[in-house]
């Protein structure tokens, strides 16, 4: 148990490091006035790749699928659903993103008020999501899950993490948010 939990709150570390180099990107644009839009596009797919589709998605499909299942009649689907909700917000904030900087590019000088206003948004958002999910949902999970749950939560997750795609894409992961990190000024 403590093994998928665990991890989920490793990704959580690298995630939060990648919240602050956007912020960082986002005071660059405004104190230098330039988007760059390839540090944008690179930060864009590791949104949409690590966090969303690799993160979120074994949240969704593993640990609330059976927090749900387990302790839906005790807790009803509140905490679940408001993880839900917010991971859905979070997709809204970086296909703003994605749209705000395609405007830009095009010409759109006033677009980068949302280029920045999404990207902020999606830091906030993610930052108390994290915190949420580290001192409530998954303490909650620690404590009420069954034995068995806790099993197939172990295997289903490092199941998940055994596919190729899923392993080699954690270690290309780390390795851009180390450069980005490095190329901060
Ligand atoms: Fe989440
Ligand atoms: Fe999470």
């Amino acid at each position: 148990m403590t093994e998928a939990i665990d991890l989920l709150k490793e990704e959580h570390q690298l995630v939060k490091r990648v919240l602050q180099v956007l912020r960082k990107k986002c005071w660059q644009v405004v104190k230098e006035g330039v988007v760059n839009y390839r540090d944008f596009e690179d930060i864009l797919d590791f949104l949409k790749n690590y966090v969303d589709r690799q993160h979120h998605g074994k949240e969704e499909d593993i640990l609330f699928d059976l927090m749900g299942r387990e302790l839906g009649d005790e807790i009803g689907s509140g905490p679940v659903t408001g993880m839900l909700i917010e991971h859905d917000l979070g997709r809204q904030y970086v296909s703003g993103l994605e749209n705000s900087l395609k405007q830009h590019e095009k010409g759109d000088e006033e677009a980068v008020l949302d280029i920045i206003a999404n990207s902020i948004s999606y830091t906030h958002l993610l930052h108390n999501h994290i915190e949420r999910e580290d001192m409530i949902l998954f303490e909650l999970a620690r404590r009420s899950l069954s034995d068995q749950a806790k099993e197939e939560l172990n295997r289903r997750m490092s199941q998940a993490m055994k596919e190729k795609t899923a392993s080699d894409s954690q270690e290309k992961y780390r390795q851009k948010v180390e450069k980005w990190e490095g190329a901060l000024p």
